[in-house]
């Protein structure tokens, strides 16, 4: 009997050919950059199922142009704001993530991220390039030190905790979070406290962003938050870019409204040639590189594999949204 074929959007860890080919017959989008729409229609056509990276869209659409055979949408990424889950429901079509394997790799660079704008890294760096470092200098490329300063977390989940333990345990920071719920048990453990954002934007002095991109989290970054931060705020963005509003962002930092910004993701990525944010000297942005360690990226192909087979199988996804 032929196998079915399912739909890889792009080269992920071979593991996860190794893993699928037992069940299926992948049809694979190779090249490096994501398919066009046209090309994802064109791929997912008569596909069980589809391995699907974050940026590409999987809504109604793509599902009717796949047709009523598709059981199955694996993400390669935690984050599923790309998926119409929603629709993917009504569909009676399952729909998978990879959470927690890349929880340390992403708390890793949101501190990465976090001395190296405190620490004015990149601006060192072009001084070094450019031969602009004359000597020993007492007045030049001075930061902020971490220890003992208030952290605050916006979402506080698996990410979020782990970024705050990483800073508490490391450089003594009080903690302060947001989250949907209270977690007593990590209050105790880390002396962190739930309150309410303007609060934690009020008190911190490092805000980094964890939540999911939804309709409540869209642009929760904007001006009037900006004008609630301290002026030595560091604002670090490993969650989505959409979560900031990016003009308010750019008026923030070339005003020194704060001190600086690091960003893993931005919106849209990649940044945009004219992005005024790649002129600012205090703001840091890397390539959406969070997840980007060979562990995290084995353990996700891993895992995706494992959702789009028992997807196809119709059995429950292992890591299901
Ligand atoms: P998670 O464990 O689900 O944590 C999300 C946290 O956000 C939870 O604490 C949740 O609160 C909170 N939250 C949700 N909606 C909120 C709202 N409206 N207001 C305040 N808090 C809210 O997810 P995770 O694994 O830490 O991942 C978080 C996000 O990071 C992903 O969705 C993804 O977008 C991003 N990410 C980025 C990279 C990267 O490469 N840069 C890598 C991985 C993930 P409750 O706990 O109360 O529900
Ligand atoms: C990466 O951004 C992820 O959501 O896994």
């Amino acid at each position: 009997m032929p196998q079915p074929v399912v739909f890889v959007a792009r080269r992920i860890p071979e593991v996860a050919f190794r893993l699928i080919a037992e069940h299926a017959d992948v049809r694979l989008h190779a090249a490096v950059l994501p398919p066009t729409r046209a090309e994802l229609f064109d791929g997912v056509k008569g596909c069980a199922g589809v391995l699907s990276l974050l940026s590409d869209r999987m809504d109604a659409e793509v599902f009717d142009a796949a047709g009523p055979q598709l059981k199955v949408v694996s993400n390669f990424a935690v984050g599923y704001n790309n998926i119409d889950v929603a629709e993917a429901r009504r569909r009676g079509i399952s729909v998978g993530n990879t959470p927690g394997v890349l929880t340390e790799a992403t708390a890793d660079i949101a501190v990465a991220l976090l001395l190296a704008a405190a620490r004015r890294l990149p601006e060192g760096w072009k001084a070094v390039k450019e031969l602009e470092w004359k000597t020993w200098e007492p007045l030049g490329w001075m930061g902020l030190e971490l220890a003992g300063k208030t952290l605050g977390i916006v979402g506080l989940g698996r990410i979020g905790s782990a970024v705050a333990q990483r800073l508490h345990g490391g450089w003594g920071m009080k903690v302060l979070y947001t989250a949907r719920s209270a977690k007593p048990d990590f209050d105790q453990k880390f002396g962190a406290r739930h309150v309410r954002l303007d609060e934690l934007l009020r008190k911190s002095d490092f805000i980094s962003l964890h939540v999911p991109l939804t309709d409540e989290t869209r642009k929760l970054i904007s001006a009037p938050e900006f004008a609630l931060m301290k002026r030595t705020a560091i604002l670090i963005n490993t969650a989505r870019g959409e979560v900031l509003d990016q003009v308010a962002l750019h008026e923030a930092l070339s005003a020194n409204r704060i001190f600086a910004a690091g960003l893993d993701v931005c919106e849209p990525e990649p940044l945009s040639s004219d992005s005024p944010l790649r002129e600012l000297a205090n703001c840091l942005i890397v390539p959406h590189i969070g997840s980007a360690t060979i562990t995290a990226r084995d353990a996700m192909a891993d895992r995706s594999a494992r959702n789009l087979i028992a997807g196809i199988l119709g059995q429950p996804l292992p890591y299901a949204v």
